[in-house]
């Protein structure tokens, strides 16, 4: 196939919100227990907190970090995971079937997060919990002191406050395998009492109202439009989970996932607008998309939870291939592409579980094939989102229809004069000559051409061979005057840097 872009400077979306480079830890798994946190670990510093990870954490270039969970939250009593780690109680998450010993919680995860250099995403219990419990939260973690819990912090030895922005009001409330799973009325009332409330304490936050945990649930779009109509006025963001996997031998439909994303994200956009225009209301409510990724879920489904009630069990912990690290790098083209709308974004997870980092108990930790395209993505993504314009053939689905090819991003920096293109082959079997036209760039070179993609398209990093798959400098993509030319393998994700 052939293919072209055109790219214009003019054509921007939005800033790149550096928010979109968001991770996720659940206490699931070996997330925290064994993840970030592995006391005795020879990389371990006085808080217990693995500095490989640490280390692989900076380097992916993840800028927020939503905590605690997941399903775990919506069991969650936050005053189990503070205080002397002695006087802490064990307790039963039935979320993932664990024991929770409550070694870690806030404060170490702030503590933590200092350390990652990333900004906390806070996910609050609305399942078992509610109002009170919220509010008693929010005044530990970030009244300055002289009150009952404010104070309890600073005994607890954190003096300063921890002043945490963005809040979850809940996790997956539509689902009804949650905890305290709600309809879109029951939970639509109990997000807005609680986002009222924590308003009265604080009107800066930004607060996350749970939107569907897939496109896929019955409930979509009723249920966004119901719980906009409740909380419209009093919350930021609504929430969009959406996790990807390979069928069968369906590659074709797998790399087109994120088809699937741009659609979730436009009928999140065209249902919270009508909400807006229903209320005629001139604010905007964007979307926090706070747990993406590929995920081999149904092999967890077949193998179901642990019999055994365990403290930090692996769970999901699933090796990713070549062509899984192509999907991740398409989602994110198409969540920069909504630049305007999806301020907010987490890969979901961090570190062992359904993660870009995994490690092993006393051992080393190591980069996934989709640390690449992330980190990448991360770091290069710069200054303004650029609408591009494609002409490219079509590639025929079973899940997806008829889908282009290519889908490309590309982001503009105007201070310092540099140009990244991000683009996705999605054509299992055939490699496109791709020309993207740059004449509005003036007189640019090509820097770095970067290919993610592996002829073993189910090759794997592992702790014996962690850098089986790694980026590859592009064979042959030049500048041909103010043209870039190149050729994308079949199943591949490129990155070009122009400047
Ligand atoms: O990230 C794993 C799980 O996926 C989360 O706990 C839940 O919110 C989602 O279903």
């Amino acid at each position: 196939h052939n293919g072209t872009l055109s790219i214009d400077p003019a054509f921007t979306v939005a800033p790149v919100n550096r928010r979109v480079f968001g991770s996720f830890v659940e206490h699931m798994g070996r997330c925290v227990y064994g993840g970030i946190y592995e006391p005795g670990h020879p990389t371990a510093d006085d808080s217990g907190f693995r500095g490989d990870v640490l280390a692989l954490v900076r380097e992916l270039g993840v800028t927020a970090v939503r905590y605690p969970g997941g399903n775990f939250v919506s069991g969650y009593r936050w005053e189990d995971g503070v205080g002397p780690v002695g006087d802490r109680p064990t307790r039963l998450d039935p979320a993932w079937r664990t024991v929770e010993t409550n070694a870690f919680g806030l404060n170490e995860f702030m503590e933590w997060s200092r350390k990652a250099e990333v900004e906390p995403i806070m996910a609050m219990n609305l399942g078992t919990r509610g109002l009170q419990e919220a509010v008693d939260l929010l005044e530990y973690a970030n009244h300055p002191e002289g009150t009952a819990l404010s104070d309890a912090r600073v005994e607890h030895g954190v003096k300063e406050p921890h002043g945490i922005r963005m809040w979850c009001l809940g996790n997956e409330m539509d689902g009804p395998w949650q905890l305290g799973h709600k309809t879109a009325t029951e939970y639509g009332r109990l997000a807005a009492e609680t986002a009222r409330a924590m308003r009265q304490f604080d009107p800066g936050l930004e607060l996350v109202a749970c939107g569907s945990s897939g496109r896929s649930m019955p409930t979509f779009g009723s249920w966004e439009a119901t719980v906009l109509e409740h909380t419209y006025d009093v919350v930021d963001l609504v929430s969009a989970h959406a996790y990807y996997q390979l069928d069968g031998e369906d590659v074709a439909s797998f790399l087109a996932s994120s088809v699937d994303m741009d659609l979730f994200i436009r009928e999140v956009i065209a249902t919270a607008d009508h909400v807006g225009a229903k209320l005629s209301s001139a604010k905007r409510i964007n979307i926090a998309f706070d747990e993406w990724n590929v995920w081999y879920l149904r092999e967890m489904q077949a193998g179901g939870l642990p019999d055994d009630w365990t403290e930090a069990p692996r769970l999901s912990e699933d090796a990713y291939t070549a062509l899984d690290a192509v999907v991740v790098g398409s989602l994110l083209i198409t969540l920069l592409k909504h630049a305007d709308r999806v301020t907010v974004a987490c890969q979901a997870q961090l570190v062992n579980t359904i993660s870009a980092i995994r490690c092993e108990p006393d051992g080393p930790a190591w980069r996934q094939s989709i640390f690449h395209p992330f980190a990448l993505t991360a770091r290069h993504a710069q200054g303004e989102v650029l609408d591009l314009r494609l002409d490219v053939p079509t590639l025929s689905t079973s899940k997806h229809g008829d889908v282009p090819v290519l889908d490309s991003v590309a982001t503009w920096d105007a201070a310092t004069g540099r140009l990244a293109v991000f683009v996705v082959n999605r054509d299992p079997a055939e490699e496109v000559a791709v020309s993207a036209q740059l004449r509005g760039f003036g007189e640019v070179g090509l820097v770095e051409a970067t290919l993610v993609g592996d002829d073993d398209l189910f090759a794997v990093n592992t702790v014996d061979e962690p850098d089986r798959v790694v980026p590859t400098a592009h064979p042959a993509a030049a500048m041909d005057g103010t043209i870039l030319r190149a050729t994308l393998p079949p199943a591949s994700w490129s990155m070009f840097l122009l400047q």
